[in-house]
């Protein structure tokens, strides 16, 4: 379904637990308690996805929090990807319980996950995440592999102070590994972690580290927010998201579902639309309401201009 300025939403991102297994300092409290009495039920969610599809959303994508920690996870993601009209359900995970799970994901018809690694230092990760094990994730990724799943992308928070100094290292897995690195512009959203103005550090600063990155433009996997690029001989590509220093909102194609059950339109927006416990038409209409209410743009972003959305991150799904 097209919204108000042509953009055809064919995209959910579901957030299916506000809870997880780090803590990363951009993300979450420390002492967040997370509230997953009022996460919507399974059925609940898998009545928004078939409504969702008869609007023609085809591509699902299942975030958290840590998406893996909701119990029933495998079951609830092929009770997704069986709705008649769902062409692709991926996921966005830390990677720490892959190791377990990835084969039973993958029988599952989850073909691709999106892996949060931030630096490739085992003491950086434990603080970063506040107490998370780089191990976990490294054998998560391998276990995806393993299980045939592809591509397998990393994603990246770029912290100026904190990681530019692995950006190089960082491109370089993507010629020893067929993984694609994506490099994320951190975003100054909720109420977390004031980060110094040195943080925000945008996407350019990638291609100055590595200047030998080409362009290339890769049809089947545009997204709207990532611009790619490939070094020569890359078995993988390096993606670039830049939500604070480049404009992709106008080929923005998502809408999102939070575990406690609103519709968002925008990521950036504080507009919500509480859509628990509709059913049937009421529910087909707020999801068209969505729609018709996704902005043209968010407000700008930066170092001094936090978002507008009223939650941290791990209660949005990214
Ligand atoms: P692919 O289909 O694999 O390309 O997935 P994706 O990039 O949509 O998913 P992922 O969950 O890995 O998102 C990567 C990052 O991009 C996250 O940090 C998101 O917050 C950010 N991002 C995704 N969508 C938007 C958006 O609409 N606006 C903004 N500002 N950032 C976004
Ligand atoms: N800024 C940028 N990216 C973020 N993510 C979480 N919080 C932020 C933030 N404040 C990223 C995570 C995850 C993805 C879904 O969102 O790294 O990979
Ligand atoms: Fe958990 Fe991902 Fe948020 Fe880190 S960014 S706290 S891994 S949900």
């Amino acid at each position: 379904m097209k919204d108000s300025f042509g953009r055809e939403i064919n995209y959910l991102r579901i957030s299916v637990t506000e809870d997880c297994n780090h803590r990363c300092v951009y993300c979450m409290p420390a002492d967040a308690v997370p509230r997953s009495w009022n996460a919507l039920k399974d059925d609940d969610i898998v009545e928004i996805v078939e409504a969702a599809a008869s609007l023609g959303i085809t591509k699902f994508r299942i975030t958290g929090g840590e998406p893996l920690v909701r119990p029933g996870i495998v079951d609830l993601c092929a009770r997704i990807h069986d709705v008649k009209g769902v062409e692709e359900v991926t996921m966005t995970t830390n990677g720490t319980r892959l190791k377990e799970m990835a084969a039973d994901l993958k029988a599952a018809g989850i073909n691709r996950v999106n892996i949060s690694l931030d630096t490739l230092d085992e003491k950086k990760f434990r603080q970063i995440t506040r107490g998370g094990d780089i191990n976990a994730v490294l054998d998560g990724m391998n276990a995806a592999f393993e299980a045939g799943m592809s591509p397998i992308k990393l994603n990246t928070v770029l912290i100026g102070g904190f990681n530019d100094d692995e950006i190089f290292k960082l491109a370089e897995l993507t010629r020893s590994c067929p993984v694609d690195v994506r490099f994320i512009e951190l975003m100054p959203i909720g109420d977390i972690h004031q980060f110094p103005e040195r943080a925000y550090i945008p996407c350019s600063v990638v291609l100055e580290k590595v200047p030998e990155l080409v362009r290339i433009n890769d049809k089947n996997d545009s997204n709207g927010v990532t611009r790619l690029y490939k070094l020569n001989n890359g078995r993988g590509r390096v993606g670039l998201i830049s939500p604070l220093s480049c404009d992709f909102c106008g080929s923005c194609n998502r809408l999102r579902l939070t575990a406690d059950g609103c519709l968002k339109p925008c990521l950036h927006s504080f507009e919500e639309i509480h859509i628990k416990g509709l059913h049937g038409s009421e529910l087909q209409w707020a999801l068209k309401l969505a729609i018709a209410h996704k902005p043209k743009a968010h407000a700008a972003l930066s170092a001094t201009e936090r978002s507008q959305a009223r939650r941290d991150m791990n209660r949005i799904g990214g």
